[in-house]
């Protein structure tokens, strides 16, 4: 309802039980004027999530995008066995997150939960959960802010309180919450910490709130395994790297990699910005079908420490390569720091192999002097000493990426 707005109201969560901070579900109106997001930001609680979880962007994979509504316990049992029989586990990936379509299509008239559909869970979501929990991993589940969910099945409008205390009955670790079907008005919604990520699709201004409700939040709508669809969510998150820290992370959406014709290069991009601006990182396909070369992406242990480090919450941001560096969008060249230094992120966004030249000086926090030059897709250092300038051929689409050290 373009033009209407949406009254902002917040209901007093009293329930010692409640599970999740009182969030607030979001509008589904079209536009958004500038003094509803005042008041959608207002009205957003100020004590911020349980710190309990959330730290770090998540790792982990989601049913969406390889099996949207078919989904079944065989095949996140399965992926959970996968995360540990092809190393994921071992590389830091913990979440195994149910979409869309896991329950019955009315609530319990006796107990008023969302009962899971018994066809698809014979032993319900907590006997999935007990499964997942028992290989050392941690399980996430979903539901919608509205009065029903994207594929219509029950939402949680109105039944915050009775939904989070099943959720976390059931042992969820983890909670996607999506955004369809949610009526002009505002209520609450949903303490086991329970990761919670506000699937709202970069609505009404989610960076500069959502970190007081939640630890992660859409950017954009659902992701595609295009590369548009990676350039474009980078174009967005780019102007927003500032709510990037510990417990608040811009959601760039599932992974594809696995998914669609992207090229392996387009794949180490897709992979390597989510990692350095600090997304969360779900895989998003069947993984009995990951590639040799597709597995040493995700399981690359540099990219993976420079998205999980401990020490250092911010994503690496833009820098203005030389002096004379063309514009472009996204920016191809970025630099931020890890525990283990500084790093250098290079974009090829073009579309054949190009040169592509930074200034040790232009990186910030840099000066001039000699340094060294660590390849993180190879965990090599690049032979010899380098000040001044240093140039590498990029291929189309690829993303190269650096750990810098001054030398002595
Ligand atoms: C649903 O998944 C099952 C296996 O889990 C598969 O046999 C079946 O073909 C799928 N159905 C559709 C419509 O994709
Ligand atoms: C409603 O919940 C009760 C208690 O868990 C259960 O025994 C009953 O089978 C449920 N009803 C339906 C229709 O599933
Ligand atoms: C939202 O609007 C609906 C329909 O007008 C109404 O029934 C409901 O009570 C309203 N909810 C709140 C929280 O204002
Ligand atoms: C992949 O490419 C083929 C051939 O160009 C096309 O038919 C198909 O739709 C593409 N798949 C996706 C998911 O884009
Ligand atoms: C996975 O690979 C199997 C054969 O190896 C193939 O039949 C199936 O279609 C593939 N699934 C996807 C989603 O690509
Ligand atoms: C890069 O340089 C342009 C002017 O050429 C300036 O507007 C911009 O702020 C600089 N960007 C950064 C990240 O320093
Ligand atoms: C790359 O190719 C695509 C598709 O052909 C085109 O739309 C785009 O403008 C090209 N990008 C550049 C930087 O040339
Ligand atoms: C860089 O290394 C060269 C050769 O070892 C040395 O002569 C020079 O002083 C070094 N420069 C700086 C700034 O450390």
């Amino acid at each position: 309802m373009p033009g209407s707005r949406p009254s902002v109201s917040t209901r007093a969560v009293g329930l010692a039980a409640m599970i999740f901070m009182p969030i607030l579900a979001p509008a589904l109106a079209t536009s958004f004027t500038g003094a509803i997001v005042r008041g959608i930001a207002a009205s957003a609680p100020t004590a911020g999530p349980s710190k309990a979880t959330g730290r770090l962007p998540a790792l982990g994979w989601n049913t969406w995008n390889a099996y949207h509504c078919n989904i079944s316990e065989s095949q996140i049992v399965a992926a959970a066995n996968q995360f540990v029989s092809l190393g994921l586990k071992d590389a830091g990936y913990e979440y195994v997150n149910i979409d869309d379509c896991w329950a019955v299509e009315t609530r319990n008239a006796t107990t008023g939960q969302i009962d899971p559909d018994p066809t698809k869970f014979p032993n319900g979501i907590s006997g999935v959960a007990d499964q997942i929990h028992a290989l050392g991993l941690k399980i996430g589940i979903y539901s919608d802010a509205g009065t029903n969910t994207c594929a219509e099945y029950p939402g949680s409008l109105g039944h915050e309180e009775v939904d989070a205390a099943t959720f976390a009955g059931w042992g969820i670790d983890y909670l996607k919450y999506d955004n369809c079907n949610v009526p002009s008005n505002w209520t609450d919604a949903p303490a086991r910490p329970i990761q919670f990520d506000l699937c709202i699709w970069g609505q009404a201004e989610v960076w500069t709130w959502g970190a007081r409700v939640g630890h992660s939040w859409r950017m954009a709508f659902d992701s595609s395994p295009t590369w548009s669809y990676i350039i474009s969510i980078i174009t967005t998150n780019v102007n927003h790297l500032n709510s990037i820290g510990f417990y608040s992370h811009n959601d760039m959406d599932m992974m594809e990699i696995g998914n669609g014709n992207l090229t392996t290069e387009e794949q180490r991009t897709h992979f390597a910005a989510w990692v350095f601006l600090k997304s969360p990182i779900l895989l998003g396909t069947d993984m009995s079908n990951l590639s040799t070369d597709q597995l040493a992406i995700i399981k690359n242990a540099e990219l993976l420490a420079f998205h999980q480090d401990g020490i250092f919450g911010g994503p690496a941001a833009p820098f203005n390569a030389t002096a004379n560096a063309p514009v472009t969008s996204p920016p191809e060249y970025y630099s931020g720091l890890s525990s283990n230094g500084m790093h250098v992120f290079i974009i090829n966004t073009g579309n054949s192999t190009a040169t592509k030249t930074f200034s040790f000086a232009n990186i910030p926090g840099l000066s001039g002097g000699n340094y060294t030059v660590h390849d993180m897709w190879t965990g090599q250092d690049v032979p010899g000493t380098f000040s001044g300038q240093y140039s590498v051929s990029v291929a189309a689409h690829d993303t190269a990426a650096y750990l810098i050290t001054q030398k002595p």
